[in-house]
């Protein structure tokens, strides 16, 4: 009698596991669905990144920032490498951009630009992002 009780349960146990893993599973993919979506919304359009380069060709920033070798600035490219293009880095930046300062590259301060707006700003950073 006994064994004849101990055989279902068992194969009970057996099943249930893997049918909460099925399950664990599909929730995690759909979560990750939603949350790449806006990420992706949130990077640069190519009219953006346009504008950012002509806004930043009409300031000063080429006297100490070059494409792709260090000057009184990192170079763009280093930039590029270091920040992940995404809206986070476009605010982070474009308020160094306008309010300056030093401690990330080296002692040497990037002058503030307090003249920009935040929304110019973003543009040059999108532009500078997308140097990879
Ligand atoms: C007077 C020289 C100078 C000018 C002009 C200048 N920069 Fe910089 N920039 C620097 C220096 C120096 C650094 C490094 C600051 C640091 O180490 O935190 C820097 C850093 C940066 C960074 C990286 C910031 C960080 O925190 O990693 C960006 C982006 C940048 N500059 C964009 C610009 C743009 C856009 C302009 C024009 C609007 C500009 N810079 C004008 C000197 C300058």
């Amino acid at each position: 009698m006994k064994k004849i009780l101990i055989i279902p349960v068992f194969a009970l146990f057996a099943i249930t596991p893997s049918l909460s893993f099925g399950q664990t599973t599909k929730k995690k993919t759909t979560k990750t669905a939603k949350t790449t979506s806006p990420a992706k919304a949130a990077v640069a359009t190519a009219a953006d990144i346009a504008e950012g380069k002509a806004l930043l060709a009409k300031s000063d920033c080429m006297a100490c920032h070059t494409l792709d070798t260090k000057l009184v600035g990192p170079a763009y490219k280093n930039v590029a490498v270091k920040y992940p293009d995404n809206a986070e880095s476009y605010d982070q930046l474009a308020g160094k951009i306008i309010n300056g300062g030093a401690g990330v590259w080296g002692q040497i301060p990037m002058s503030p630009h307090s003249s920009l707006s935040v929304s110019d700003a973003k543009k040059m950073v999108k532009y500078i992002l997308s140097l990879h």
